[in-house]
């Protein structure tokens, strides 16, 4: 792998990809992902990008139904400055090639409905809106001679410069600059050092920190731990988003059924045929999200069923396999009708509205360091994401990322680069035996029923306590044995995991009340203005003594 580039992209989504495309007019782009570059939670996403098009939508419309959805904690100039933007980069996905499902009228989009929208307003591809959309900008950024693309690349760590900025012999503050990452190429079994003018982590979730998911295996959350590691300001942790509605089938793994079946008219309902939302919410089945995953929630507590299910068979069964078609055969394949059967479902963790904290740029606490996509916390989505903001999000923040980028460019060009460390200061594979490796697996598992158990939709100060002390046994483990495990893409990724859990349980423990999809049994109102802002986490010197990875090699 070449070691310098003017662009570091860490994530191929939509997010890495837009920025790629428009920073590749002004110099290098090497992206790199950890597995195939069409794993993303890009190339999964069901649902839509939301947008104002419609006749008879306005954008104070969608600004109304972003604020409240995200229960008093969006930043408004962030969500005006997003929605506001959004069609423009919408309409360079159109001229790409994104080929979005037409409505009736000359030039118009089939526009689909999804939970707190008060309009139809989701520009779709049938129900594999990701797919269509990864396909056309991978095509064009595989046809840029200025990027590469490196799968199976691992980012283990960022090279951060501290740099002491002085006045005199004052010392006015420190700054910290990104200079690159530490790569690890999994099939070479290699750890690169790359230097870059700017990094951009474009990692996406952390679905897998949770037993159940929605996310695909590679929602490991590294975009954030390696962050975190690096000093960068992390904040809203405790907004895990759970999905309603995911497939509940022994055979089925992290299957969703999008919310745009309950836009055309799906209904939830028990497993004796009881619809049940009206109990909770006006909105009834198209009501917030937050408000959706606890209401299932609470009807399978109280019942003990194991799932509820989601009821489209009311629907010309022609019309369900045109507009569903990837829904329509995964169900089918499982035994599953959705034309005559009702789909079994269960809510699973979905989306992390909390991440790495960024300005109107889409830039870090950390100079030259920039999170896009969902790994970021944009001020967007608040206490809780509406409905298909976030691929909107991702395109309007790489676009502006690119825009800084190409404007500082020149200036980055002319310094020169600090000497950089030639390796990472993780476990290497020396001095190594793969006698613990059962290690690994075992504390993957722990983890994720730990979060699940004591940590998901509903939770409570005692589970909270409980899971934060398991949790920091589970760091001291592996600060212990990790240095005997030989490296490998599982190890990191769990670090990493060990990390995210703990941070999520810290915002969580900070915040006492509820709002949003933070829901506390012994906090159950919502505060007042002093509970209103983010909840903002960075690491300190005292947490350095916990700190993984625990060896310097080389
Ligand atoms: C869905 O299709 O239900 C997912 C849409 C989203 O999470 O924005």
């Amino acid at each position: 792998m070449k070691n310098q580039f003017d662009y570091l992209v860490v994530g191929s989504g939509i997010a890495g990809l837009t920025f790629a495309l428009k920073a590749a007019k002004s110099g290098t782009v090497a992206i790199v992902t950890k597995k195939d570059k069409l794993e993303t939670n890009t190339n999964y996403a069901q649902g839509g990008i939301a947008c104002v098009i419609g006749q008879d939508d306005a954008f104070g419309l969608h600004v109304q139904d972003t604020l409240d959805s995200g229960d008093g904690l969006c930043h408004p100039d962030i969500v005006d400055f997003v929605i506001k933007t959004g069609p423009d980069r919408v309409k360079e996905l159109v001229e790409l090639g994104v080929a979005f499902n037409l409505g009736t009228g000359a030039d118009s989009f089939d526009l689909g409905r999804e939970g707190g929208h008060s309009r139809n307003r989701i520009l779709h591809a049938q129900d594999m809106t990701g797919k269509a959309v990864e396909k056309v900008l991978i095509a064009a950024a595989e046809s840029d001679p200025n990027i590469a693309i490196f799968e199976n690349h691992l980012v283990l760590d960022l090279v951060i410069q501290h740099q002491s900025m002085k006045a005199g012999s004052v010392d006015l503050y420190q700054q910290d600059t990104c200079r690159g990452a530490f790569v690890y190429d999994v099939a070479g079994g290699r750890i690169h050092t790359v230097v870059a003018n700017a990094v951009l982590l474009c990692t996406g979730g952390a679905g897998k920190v949770y037993l159940y998911t929605s996310n695909p295996d590679v929602a490991t959350g590294d975009g954030l731990a390696i962050a975190y590691r690096a000093g960068a300001e992390l904040a809203n942790l405790e907004f895990v988003q759970f999905h309603p509605t995911c497939l509940y089938h022994p055979a089925a793994k992290n299957f969703l059924i999008s919310e745009a079946v309950r836009g055309e008219g799906a209904r939830l309902i028990d497993k004796r045929g009881r619809t049940f939302m009206e109990k909770y919410h006006p909105l009834k089945d198209l009501a917030f999200r937050d408000i959706v995953a606890r209401a299932i929630d609470t009807e399978m507590k109280t019942s003990g069923d194991d799932c509820v299910f989601l009821d489209i068979t009311h629907k010309d069964s022609e019309f369900l396999k045109g507009r569903f078609p990837n829904i329509y055969s995964r169900c089918l394949s499982l035994g599953i009708d959705i034309t005559k059967d009702p789909i079994p479902v269960v809510p699973a963790a979905h989306y992390m509205c909390g991440g790495i904290l960024t300005n109107r740029s889409g830039r870090t606490t950390i100079e030259n360091l920039y999170a896009i996509g969902e790994c970021a916390c944009t001020g967007l989505h608040g206490a809780n994401r509406l409905a298909s903001n976030s691929l909107l999000e991702a395109m309007v923040f790489s676009h502006a990322a690119a825009v800084e980028c190409m404007e500082r460019i020149g200036s980055w060009r002319s310094r020169v680069f600090p000497e950089v460390p030639e390796c990472w200061a993780g476990t290497c594979a020396e001095n190594t035996s793969q006698s613990e490796m059962v290690m690994i697996a075992h504390n993957w598992d722990s983890i994720r029923r730990l979060m699940w158990n004591y940590v998901g939709i509903v939770r409570t100060d005692k589970r909270l306590a409980l899971a934060l002390t398991h949790v920091l046994q589970i760091k001291m483990e592996l600060k212990e044995h990790m240095p005997n495990i030989p490296l490998s893409s599982d190890l990191a990724e769990l670090q990493g995991l060990a990390l995210v859990a703990e941070l999520i349980i810290r915002c969580a423990i900070r915040r006492r009340e509820s709002r949003g999809l933070h829901y506390n049994v012994d906090h159950p109102a919502k505060g007042g203005v002093d509970c209103a802002k983010d909840t903002i986490v960075r690491k300190s010197a005292a947490e350095e003594f916990l700190a993984l990875p625990a060896v310097q090699c080389g």
